[in-house]
């Protein structure tokens, strides 16, 4: 199996300015090191380029549309030609908003050699946003309602077809920040949610036997991982961190319980903000995680 990381150095959908230093901050972490560690062949493709962060005011309910479309066109493209090269795809964000062009090339390559499609989005927020229900214009609150087919048409057509996929494929874990309006049409699109009670009440491993439910080996499982889904307390660099989240163990026992089914075929790593972290340190968590994803364990597996 062989892995291509490709970074895409943006903010352009967040609220704040240093997600675009994300990919470096897991090189330095040494992400293809950890993973080569695995037994891995790691091809970095270094980063996708795109427009610059205008830092404007939102138009329409919508910060920066333009170019977010512009960096979701690039990431579409780059993971869509890694997928169909039967490579595994790392994104390295970025901002979340590039969950669109990620998402709608898995289930892209998925329609086009007949795959079932999976989406594990593991985040403090449902990111279910549309420019009438934003409190922020920030398009990082909105990719899983983009992808669902709500949302601007530079950014729903994203892979060919509107929707790129179905509300029933996402899984949605970790949840404990939805806002207000968010919170009725996740609702009224009977998304499936994980949110932290649940985690409280049934376990992280419970939770995740729940969210992987149906999956089989013609299931390709794409992975998004938002660094904010971990508790604010280990992870404190990203721009939306929310306390009550996922410790340490809980998030090992995730990433381990993912790697377990085999499935995974496609990852995004999101929101990390080296300008908000503490020597690296949630860099160097986030590679940590991934190891896990990519079968790491305390004990010899038979
Ligand atoms: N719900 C808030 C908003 O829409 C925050 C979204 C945070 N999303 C993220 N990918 N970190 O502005
Ligand atoms: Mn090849
Ligand atoms: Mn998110
Ligand atoms: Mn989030």
């Amino acid at each position: 199996l062989l892995i291509d990381l490709i970074g895409a150095p943006t903010d352009v959908g967040a609220g704040s300015r240093g997600a675009s230093m994300g990919p470096e901050a897991l090189r330095v972490a040494g992400l293809r090191e950890a993973l080569q560690k695995r037994g891995l062949q790691v091809n970095d493709q270094g980063n996708l380029a795109g427009p610059t962060n205008p830092w404007l005011a939102a138009v329409n309910g919508y910060r920066h549309l333009a170019e977010v479309s512009a960096w979701n066109q690039s990431v579409h493209t780059a993971m869509h030609t890694s997928l169909s090269a039967g490579h595994l795809p790392i994104l390295l964000g970025g901002d979340h908003c590039l969950g669109i062009g990620s998402v709608s090339a898995a289930a892209r390559y998925c329609r086009e050699n007949g795959k079932k499609l999976r989406v594990l989005w593991l985040d403090a927020h449902t990111d279910f946003n549309t420019n009438q229900l934003t409190p922020s214009g920030n398009l990082h609150g909105m990719p899983v309602a983009v992808l669902c087919g709500h949302g601007p048409t530079e950014l729903t057509r994203i892979g060919g077809t509107t929707p790129a996929i179905a509300p029933d494929v996402m899984r949605l874990v970790g949840i404990r920040s939805v806002d207000e309006g968010e919170k009725l049409f996740v609702r009224q699109t009977a998304l499936e949610v994980f949110d932290m009670r649940y985690i409280d009440e049934m376990g992280m491993q419970k939770t995740m036997v729940r969210a992987l439910a149906g999956m089989d080996q013609d299931t390709h499982l794409h992975v998004s991982f938002d660094v904010d889904f971990l508790d604010a307390a280990i992870a404190p660099g990203v721009a939306t961190a929310v306390r009550g989240g996922p410790t340490y163990r809980e998030a090992q026992l995730c990433m381990e319980m993912i790697a377990d089914t085999g499935c995974m075929r496609s990852l995004d790593i999101m929101e990390l903000n080296p300008a908000l972290d503490l020597r690296n340190g949630t860099a160097e968590l986030a590679v940590d995680l991934v190891e896990s994803l990519f079968g790491k364990s305390t004990l010899a597996r038979s």
